[in-house]
């Protein structure tokens, strides 16, 4: 049996943290597909082209991850795709009740899909997307923090936006 997982999330932008979390999957699954989410928040920095552009580039020598949107419900974006995991990472407790909610949920409205959670390498388990955002705006170094692509992307929009 091949195991096909979906790693949903909003990658406003795609993080280190993420990265992290990507290559473990692709390890792990057959294949992996990172499913970014429209309409996740509702004034994203980056559009959906850019966000699926960047995280396209940064894995275009895995062969076995895809990147793709979805709107509506993951299970049933899960039941279209015939994906059968859940990907997830955890960062610190405070993820885990939400993550413990949405896991339950999935399952009730789907119970042949499994939710798998991972943890990523220590140093990237203080990364969000949303700290990023804050770090960047306000002037500080994330170099260490996003794939070199992503920083450009951020310089790019603080030009475009100055
Ligand atoms: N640094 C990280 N290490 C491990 N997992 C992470 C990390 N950042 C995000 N994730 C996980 O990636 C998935 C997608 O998350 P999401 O797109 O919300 O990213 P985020 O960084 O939490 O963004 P935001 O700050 O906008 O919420 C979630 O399961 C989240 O827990
Ligand atoms: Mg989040």
């Amino acid at each position: 049996m091949s195991t096909l997982a979906v790693y949903p999330g909003s990658f406003d932008p795609l993080t280190n943290g993420h990265v992290d979390i990507i290559e473990r999957g692709a390890r792990l699954f057959d294949r992996i597909i990172v499913a970014i989410l429209v309409n996740a928040e509702k004034a994203p920095m980056f559009t959906m082209a850019e966000r699926v552009d960047m995280t396209r580039a940064v894995f275009k020598n895995h062969p076995n991850v895809e990147i793709d949107t979805f709107d509506g419900l993951l299970v049933n974006y899960m039941q279209r795709r015939k994906a059968n995991v859940i990907v997830r990472g955890l960062r610190a407790v405070s993820d885990f009740e939400y993550e413990m909610q949405m896991a339950l949920m999935n399952r009730e409205l789907a119970g042949t899909v499994e939710t798998v959670f991972m943890m990523p390498a220590a140093k990237y388990s203080f990364i969000s997307s949303r700290l990023i955002k804050e770090v960047f705006s306000l002037g500080g170094r994330v170099h260490d923090l996003v794939p070199e692509l992503v920083e450009r992307r951020l310089q790019e929009k603080q030009g475009v936006n100055l």
